[in-house]
């Protein structure tokens, strides 16, 4: 079937104009005008933008953590990201402590196999690395699963030492894998945490109490230094602070390839919400904590200078009736995580209007960089003749406030009750299926239409130069 979505504005990471864009079959088949011929669908997206769908590159759906299981499935959390714009997302497989890569990603690809609605792509948790699982990191780049994620955080479930860190990114140096960094010091802060508690201080606002900036600023140069004399290109998750921002901003500069993520919640939630009265801050519990205002602005500063390169989420979601309950006596039994899948790119667009970024930059941070940084760029990411038509009609005026009755997640509450943003999809297609119309989902987003991302190596240039994949044209993708 061919669709025209006409009378919009395209926004890429680069240029902002009118044209139509011609979706025919699975692929954006033209961009231009008088495209439309008898027969095709219209969609009229007059005084809407046409960006690319958002791509959330950090996420947790149906993850065992913290004694419970995130809440979201690859059902009701692919239903919530396309409801907020988002189309693809690459989730967190994970290494079964003394298993096999194979093992984990074949754990993983049973959780999306049959509930997929949109399409994803898998990172690796690697919990430990004998001899022959770093092998096995080669077969697992083979199986489009080229980035692997490690923790200096959460002693006796993720944690890893430094030989582990340092074996895992000797390896991804040769094999073109990018590898993932949780910075904190896990073991440091366990010292804290004990305190707190013989202390007697068990509420959620000693979560963040027990997890200071320094300690990710410390965590995250420690592992700069680290892939540095190995070789290795690195990537740090989820940062929150200005000492992991300064950090990064320094060895970018050394000519280091080193790259940096922050997620939506940073920049909008402070360590003051989980000191909200009664047991309400466990709803903002999450690793690394929320910081400060000046934190927040240091984050907006680098998101400016290019100093951060992706905005994502981390969602992982946890009730808060029966899950975040958990550590209602202990804040140590607290499940780590928040639920924002859904609602990145409505305070994504907020922020533009509020003059902290452009409409290209918010395309370039949500889609574009974390495409190209992963491997699936032009594929995804890109509005473009050959690319996947992963397109969102955004209606960048609406104002609406959020409120746990309009999320489309499994969680029971957002953390984002009462704000108001301005900006929503109206029409979201993936790779051509039209799965959201006027905000609500179509009968063609059905479980088990999403398809699994093969992402490819690619070559790191300098950082924030994207040396492209190494087949560099959609026509060789295809081929
Ligand atoms: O609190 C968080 N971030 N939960 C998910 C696991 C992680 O560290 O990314
Ligand atoms: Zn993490
Ligand atoms: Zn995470």
């Amino acid at each position: 079937m061919r669709t025209v979505i006409s009378g919009g504005t395209i926004v890429t990471a680069a240029d902002t104009y009118r044209a139509d864009v011609l979706i025919d079959g699975e692929r954006i088949a033209a961009i231009g005008t008088d495209l439309a011929r008898d027969g095709d669908r219209i969609v009229d997206a007059t005084g809407k933008l046409v960006m690319p769908g958002g791509i959330d590159v950090h996420t947790h759906l149906d993850m065992p953590f913290g004694g419970t299981t995130s809440c979201d499935d690859f059902t009701t959390g692919h239903l919530a990201a396309l409801h907020g714009g988002t189309t693809m997302h690459i989730d967190f497989a994970q290494q079964p402590k003394g298993g096999s890569l194979r093992d984990g990603l074949e754990t993983w690809n049973e959780k999306a196999n049959g509930r997929a609605v949109m399409d994803y792509g898998f990172h690796m948790i690697i919990t430990d690395a004998r001899p022959e699982v770093i092998e096995e990191l080669d077969w697992l780049v083979e199986q489009g699963v080229p980035s692997f994620k490690l923790f200096l955080a959460y002693p006796g479930v993720f944690m890893v030492d430094d030989d582990t860190l340092f074996a895992v990114m000797e390896r991804a140096a040769g094999n073109g894998g990018l590898v993932m960094m949780h910075c904190e010091n896990g073991q440091v802060i366990d010292t804290l945490v004990q305190r707190a508690i013989s202390e007697g201080n068990t509420s959620p606002g000693w979560h963040y109490r027990t997890r200071p900036s320094t300690l990710e600023g410390e965590s995250t140069e420690r592992a700069i230094a680290l892939a540095k004399v190995a070789g290795s290109p690195l990537y740090i998750v989820h940062v929150t602070c200005s000492e992991a921002v300064e950090a990064i901003a320094r060895a970018r500069e050394d000519g280091q390839r080193v790259w940096g993520e922050s997620c939506i919640q940073y920049f909008h939630l402070t360590q003051d919400d989980l000191d909200r009265p009664g047991f309400e801050g466990a709803k903002f519990v999450c690793s690394p904590p929320l910081r400060t205002e000046a934190d927040q602005a240091r984050l907006w500063e680098a998101i400016r200078r290019d100093e951060l390169e992706v905005i994502s989420t981390d969602h992982c979601p946890f009730r808060f009736e029966d899950q975040k309950t958990l550590g209602a006596d202990d804040f140590r039994a607290i499940p780590n995580g928040m639920p924002v899948i859904e609602e990145r790119m409505s305070l994504l667009s907020t922020d533009v209007h509020d003059g902290h970024l452009s409409w290209n930059r918010l395309v370039e941070v949500a889609s574009t960089n974390p495409a190209k940084l992963f491997g699936c760029y032009p594929q995804k990411g890109a509005i473009a003749p050959g690319s996947d038509a992963d397109i969102v009609v955004w209606d960048a005026d609406v104002e609406y406030t959020w409120t746990a009755d309009r999320i489309h997640s499994a969680v029971d509450y957002t953390n984002f009750e009462g704000t108001t943003v301005r900006g929503a999809a109206t029409h979201v297609f993936s790779r051509g299926e039209l799965l959201i119309e006027h905000g609500e989902a179509t009968d063609a987003a059905t479980p088990g239409r999403g398809k699994f991302v093969h992402r490819r190596t690619f070559e790191h240039g300098r950082p924030g130069e994207y040396l492209g994949p190494k087949t560099t044209t959609l026509q060789e993708i295809h081929a």
